[in-house]
């Protein structure tokens, strides 16, 4: 964290966005390492048409800052420009090397693969400023996660609790959604030939039907209580927002936690998926072409479910039944269960984890 001070020298003040506010968050602790500020024009577009930055290094999600021509028109490159909150206050400092003016069509087609609006990723690239600003950046204040405090690491933190626990091998899980059957089961696959599994859920902005962060970390922590051996499992947050890119979100969030120390990750069915934007396995396939570069080992899970003649949790690779014997919900099911304060089945959700959901959604 940087003092004061490093405010008194700014010549300009933006008003940022709560997504622009956890970008700076992420490039401020180190999350999103190697990258030190927004991106220019030339590694903007070596990472969307090529998924690398234009050293050639591997990313594969526009890390931007958007503004109105009108706000962009304001600032003179080498500006040090105040980027504040809605709050007044100020979480970065950008140092203004450049100003572009994309084409976005172009870029919600390469990073969603759609340029339809319906798209939540696509709907936010659309609604923001047409003009991006790059330039290093410091962050000055890190935001604050209120109920979630105590599960915030950075990823020097993170590592250094690895390295004690004595961990060398340890698993990431991404997720925004509460821990059904289904996750736990893949996590403890994973953890069978790993030393630990991190639990990293993202608590950023997510689209308005998704289970809000607070009723999911209540019940994260209820999960683990009651089904996880305490030695091999942390759950800590990760603050960025979600954008729903599918197969190049995947790969995002498989770089973000080898930054947070985890030489695993664990990319299961639709991963960062939303709608039938995606095939159910392509955030696999695309992942599999960059794994040996990336240096990790990804665990690839097929669907995943109980099953009734099984009578465990199995998977489409491993379960010979059909969808009468298995327990499949969707999202929309599960939602729809919990707005009616109805539990969903605990061969889908452990009944601990239930209560809690029944009781936030209500
Ligand atoms: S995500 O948008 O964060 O990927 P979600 O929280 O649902 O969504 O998924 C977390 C991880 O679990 C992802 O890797 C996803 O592919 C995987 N996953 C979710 N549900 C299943 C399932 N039923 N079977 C196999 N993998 C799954």
């Amino acid at each position: 964290m940087k003092s004061e001070s490093d405010t008194d020298d700014t010549n300009k003040e933006l008003t940022v966005s709560k997504w622009t506010i956890s970008d700076i968050e992420l490039i401020g602790i180190g999350g999103f390492s190697p990258l030190r500020g927004f991106m220019s024009e030339k590694d903007f577009q070596s990472v969307v048409k090529n998924l690398r930055l234009s050293d050639g290094t591997i990313w594969s999600i526009p890390i931007t800052l958007q503004v109105s021509k009108e706000e962009a028109d304001l600032l003179d490159i080498r500006d040090r420009v105040a980027l504040k909150g809605e709050d007044g206050i100020t979480y970065g400092v950008l140092t203004l090397e450049e100003k572009y003016t994309p084409d976005k069509k172009m870029e919600a087609q390469y990073v969603y693969g759609t340029t339809d609006e319906k798209h939540p990723g696509v709907k936010r690239l659309v609604e923001s400023g047409e003009v991006y600003l790059a330039g290093p950046i410091v962050m000055v204040n890190r935001p604050s996660h209120q109920a979630f405090e105590n599960f915030y690491m950075t990823p020097r933190e993170t590592r250094a609790m690895f390295s004690e626990l004595g961990w060398q091998t340890i698993v990431g899980f991404q997720t925004r959604n509460p821990v059904h059957r289904a996750h736990e089961y893949i996590q403890k696959l994973a953890l069978e030939s790993v030393d630990g599994l991190l639990l990293h859920p993202l608590v950023g902005e997510t689209k308005k039907d998704d289970i809000p962060a607070e009723i999911r970390m209540e019940s994260y922590q209820v999960l683990l209580k009651h089904y996880y051996p305490e030695g091999c499992v942390r759950l800590a947050i990760y603050p960025a927002a979600m954008r729903y890119a599918g197969p190049r979100e995947a790969i995002l969030h498989a770089i973000v936690r080898k930054n947070y120390g985890c030489t695993h990750f664990i990319v299961g069915r639709d991963h960062a998926g939303v709608g039938d934007y995606y095939g159910t396995y392509e955030a696999q396939e695309l992942i599999s072409q960059y794994e040996e570069e990336l240096g990790m080992h990804i665990f690839k899970f097929e669907h995943s479910f109980y099953c009734k003649k099984c009578d465990q949790m199995t998977s489409m690779k491993t379960c010979p039944h059909t969808n009468n014997e298995r327990f499949i919900l969707s999202g929309t099911k599960v939602r729809e269960l919990l707005r009616n304060g109805e539990c969903p089945p605990p061969q889908f959700t452990r009944p601990e984890v239930a209560e809690i959901l029944v009781k936030g959604m209500r």
